[in-house]
């Protein structure tokens, strides 16, 4: 029979789940995985705020269902598990992408902004993994895609709490991925460099950061959410089966550097 290495790519049949999927890189990787094959779960917190990614979803010819969670609420954590496995009895692949950031001086910084960013960042990778993979090791087979960032390898300017989350999220990821191979859950991440989203809106208004990182990246440009496709396909496919723990840096080359 003639072999043909695209097939492993096909996601047709798989379920998805992305967390944060209402815009910006979320939106993006759950069309992306949809494109592939696959039936999305979009989760954020709001509802109304998946109206977009579901049509476009739909429109693809795949199921979709939109859930509202908070995902450093255990208990919103726990309620979409139970429902995603009512309604697909499985759940093959897990985006980890909700993710904020508060940008201040770090004497600037109060406890809450603290606790907001990392339970948010950090705390919500951990519960969504945990969760899910409680379903993973029982089917022996899994997913998991943790979204890093460059800030997972470097401090940055003025995001403590952030950098301090993203760092957390490379590690947990090489743990959970440690504990989890023998159970033929594969857990990588994802670290984008600088992406145009609603995240990053305000540094593209800023006239000397701005600059500053266009001139740092190789490719002379910032990234755009479809750019992310790719990479979450290949890490969600049977093409990626013996990669695990490692995490893929999409930057236009700017770690490198
Ligand atoms: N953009 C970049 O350049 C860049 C670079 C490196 C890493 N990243 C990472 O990539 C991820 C996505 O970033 P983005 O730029 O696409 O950000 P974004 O445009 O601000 O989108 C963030 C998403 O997370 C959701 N969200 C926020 N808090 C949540 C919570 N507690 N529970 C559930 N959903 C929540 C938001 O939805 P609702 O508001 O509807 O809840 C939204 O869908 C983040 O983890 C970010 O750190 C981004």
């Amino acid at each position: 029979m003639k072999k043909n290495i695209l097939k492993y790519f096909n996601l047709e049949g798989k379920t998805a789940v992305v967390t944060g999927a209402s815009y910006g890189l979320g939106k993006a990787m759950a069309v992306g995985l949809a494109e592939a094959g696959a039936d999305v779960v979009v989760v954020s917190r709001k509802l109304k705020n998946l109206s977009e990614v579901k049509n476009e979803i739909e429109g693809l010819g795949r199921r979709v269902l939109p859930l509202k969670c908070d995902v450093s609420k255990i208990t919103d954590v726990k309620n979409i598990i139970n429902k995603i496995l009512k309604e697909f009895k499985k759940i093959d692949i897990l985006v980890n992408n909700a993710g904020i950031t508060i940008r201040k001086e770090a004497v600037k910084y109060s406890d809450n902004d603290w606790d907001r960013v990392i339970n948010t960042n950090l705390k919500g990778v951990f519960l969504c993994c945990r969760e899910a993979g409680k379903v993973m090791i029982k089917q022996k087979k899994g997913k998991i895609i943790n979204i890093a960032s460059l800030m997972s390898f470097i401090g940055g300017i003025t995001i403590p709490a952030y950098s301090a989350s993203k760092g957390g999220v490379a590690l947990l990821t090489k743990a959970f991925s440690n504990d989890w191979a023998k159970y033929n859950i594969n857990v990588n991440a994802i670290a984008p460099g600088y992406f145009k989203t609603p995240l990053t809106e305000k540094l593209l208004h800023n006239k000397v950061r701005y600059p500053q990182i266009i001139s740092r990246i190789p490719m002379g440009k910032w990234g755009k959410p479809d750019d992310l496709k790719g990479t979450v396909v290949f890490l969600a496919s049977e093409a990626s089966n013996y990669i695990s723990g490692h995490i893929i840096v999409v930057d236009g080359g700017w770690l490198g550097r």
